[in-house]
This record gives C-alpha cells, sequence and structure tokens, in this order.
C-alpha cells in the first residue's frame, strides 16, 4: 500500500525539484553580470531590470489635502524633468510667495523616480503639512547613466529653477515664477539623493554662481560611505558588501570608497557647503547611521560657519 501512494509523492518531489532547479538556473545563470538585491539585476546583454521603485502614479489634485501636482520637462536632450507641487494655499493668491523645497529621492541610485507612489506621496503630504512649493527631481540613473550624471542633472535643475528668479528674468514655469520665494529655497533628499543633494549644496558655494542660494538642507539617511569602518558598520558584512557594490556599479569612474562625492572627510571644499543650516536624519538600525554621524562631525571640523543639527 505505502508503495503505491510513494510513487506519486516522489514524483511530486521531483517535479517540485524540477521546477526549483530550473527557477534557480533562470535566475542566477550565467547570462547575469551583476545583481543586487532588492534594486537591480544588469544581464551581460546590457538589458536592466529594476526590480523596485518602478511603480508610477500620475500628478493629481490630491481631494484631500489639495495639493496640486504637475510634471514638466527641463532638459528634452537628456531627459531630465521633475515634478511640481504646489500647496493649496498657492492657488488661493499667489501674493505671498511660498518657500521652495527641491527634493532629490532615494533609491541607490538605481531605482525610484519623483513618480513613483513612495515619493509622490511623500512629497504630497509634506507639501501640504509645511506648505511650500517642491520641485521633485528626475534626474537619470545608473547603471545607464553612471555618475556623475546624476549630480550634474540636479545641479542643471536647481540652475534652472533660479533662472526664474526676478533678477534672472526666466519666466517659463508660471508655478515657479508666481509662488515661490527664491530667498527661502530649501534642498533635501534621502539616501542616494541625500548624497546628491549635500554634492550640488557643496557645488553651489564652491562655483561662482550667481543665482543660487540655499537656505538650508535636510538630509534624510544620507547615503555616504568610506573605505574603513566605522561605528557599527562592520558588524554587518553583507550590508557592507552590499554598499560597495552599490559604489562600484553606479560609479565606475570613481575614486574608490573615499572619492569626494561618498566621503565628506575627503572633500576639500566642505567648508563651502552653500547653506548656513543643516538638519541631519539617522535611523537606529541603518547601515547608514555612523556615515550621517560622521557627516556632522566632518562639517564641524571643517571652516564651514553654519549650523549643523540632528
Ligand atoms: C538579455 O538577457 C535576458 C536574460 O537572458 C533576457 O531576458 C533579455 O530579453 C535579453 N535582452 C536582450 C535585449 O536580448
Ligand atoms: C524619459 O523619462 C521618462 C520618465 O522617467 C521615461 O518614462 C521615458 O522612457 C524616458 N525616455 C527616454 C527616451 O529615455
Ligand atoms: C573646490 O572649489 C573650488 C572653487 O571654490 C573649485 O575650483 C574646485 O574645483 C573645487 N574642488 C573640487 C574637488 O570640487
Ligand atoms: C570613465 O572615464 C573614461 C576616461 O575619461 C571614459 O572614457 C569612460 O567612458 C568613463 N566610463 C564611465 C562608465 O563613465
Amino acid at each position: 500500500m505505502s508503495g503505491n501512494k510513494s510513487c506519486p509523492l516522489i514524483l511530486i518531489f521531483f517535479f517540485i525539484f524540477y521546477l526549483l532547479a530550473a527557477q534557480s538556473f533562470a535566475a542566477d545563470s550565467t547570462d547575469i553580470l551583476y545583481e543586487i538585491q532588492p534594486l537591480i539585476r544588469v544581464y551581460k546583454n546590457g538589458t536592466v531590470e529594476r526590480l523596485s521603485g518602478t511603480d508610477t502614479v500620475p500628478p493629481s489634485l490630491n481631494p484631500k489635502s489639495k495639493v496640486l501636482s504637475k510634471d514638466i520637462i527641463i532638459q528634452p536632450s537628456l531627459n531630465i524633468s521633475a515634478r511640481l507641487y504646489l500647496p493649496r494655499s498657492a492657488s488661493a493668491s499667489a501674493a505671498r510667495k511660498l518657500p521652495l523645497l527641491v527634493y532629490i529621492h532615494g533609491g541607490a541610485f538605481f531605482t525610484e523616480s519623483p513618480f513613483s507612489s513612495t515619493y509622490h506621496g511623500y512629497l504630497t503630504s509634506v507639501v501640504a503639512e509645511a506648505n511650500v512649493a517642491a520641485v521633485s527631481v528626475n534626474y537619470r540613473l545608473a547603471p545607464e547613466n553612471p555618475l556623475p550624471a546624476a549630480y550634474e542633472d540636479s545641479w542643471l535643475v536647481l540652475k534652472w529653477i533660479f533662472s526664474h528668479s526676478k533678477d534672472g528674468g526666466g519666466c517659463r514655469e508660471a508655478w515657479l515664477r508666481n509662488n515661490v520665494d527664491f530667498d527661502r529655497v530649501y534642498m533635501s533628499g534621502d539616501s542616494a539623493g541625500g548624497n546628491i543633494a549635500h554634492n550640488v549644496v557643496v557645488r553651489a558655494g564652491s562655483e561662482e554662481t550667481g543665482r543660487v542660494r540655499i537656505r538650508g538642507l535636510f538630509l534624510n539617511c544620507p547615503h555616504f560611505w568610506g573605505k574603513e569602518r566605522i561605528g557599527n558598520e562592520a558588524s554587518d558584512p553583507k550590508m557592507v558588501a552590499m554598499e560597495e557594490s552599490i559604489w562600484i556599479h553606479a560609479y565606475p569612474n570613481s575614486t574608490g570608497f573615499d572619492d569626494r562625492r561618498l566621503n565628506p572627510d575627503y572633500d576639500p571644499n566642505i567648508s563651502k557647503l552653500g547653506c548656513k543650516k543643516v538638519v541631519v536624519y539617522v535611523a537606529g538600525n541603518d547601515i547608514l547611521r555612523d556615515r550621517g554621524l560622521q557627516y556632522k562631525k566632518a562639517l564641524e571640523k571643517s571652516k564651514w560657519e553654519g549650523v549643523g543639527r540632528l
């Protein structure tokens, strides 16, 4: 009896084994150049598969908060665009100008966009709560466009924004021209976006930029790193390997893990950070936590004449 029963059971086992084997064969086949879970899989034939952050939601008038958003193209040849936000108060009267938040989304330089449900939801609620206008930057992503593309794109958007200030004479985007107080422009980003925001504000302070003036910087779990392990980093070798893989593939031409763009301790221009106020937010269990703390120390050690808060 038992022999009769086990026969189909064995067949089922073999079938399941076959399915699993076939699946794992497909997943880690020799076709894959590299994979960083849960972000990206890159095939040797050049195909890039994003494993997260690819969903999109359209711009809208939020029925509850009445935050209004729309998408605009800023630089067609590079396909650089942005999602713009105005709070409910803006539509009533443009007489009182609003502060502007320039937001750089995270996603390890590889994934996400201003159009994903995560960032659309986040910006909508920040704009409603803070009563500010916002520009959420759609910079080009690695690996198709390795760094420094994202830095260049975000810089280009910042300059474009300030071309709308009064003395700039620009009048291409009415939402900015009519609603924004260009003396109160704040920059922010999370994770990789925090890294980009920092680097762009250093550039704003280092170059003769004329009109670009950033009032403050808010970094949420910024993505900084370095060659030496600090704090608790060494306790999680898997995350260390992931951080290294991200940087190597996002910026193949960097000078390494102590590149000034990744490790602010090695940025000769950190004292030129182009704003007087910085808030850094870190999360207790985040592998990037100690880098956030180190960032504040690096600012304090430098000749930067601003106030940093954690
Ligand atoms: C590249 O290889 C992957 C995996 O074998 C396949 O899914 C994809 O269609 C290929 N792309 C091209 C352009 O051949
Ligand atoms: C331009 O960017 C949009 C939004 O990210 C994307 O959907 C589109 O495929 C891009 N176009 C090109 C030609 O890369
Ligand atoms: C630092 O800033 C100076 C100008 O203030 C600039 O010429 C130089 O290229 C910057 N260095 C780096 C590494 O960005
Ligand atoms: C790295 O730099 C070299 C020399 O400047 C350049 O030819 C190459 O295209 C760059 N590679 C990447 C991935 O940016």
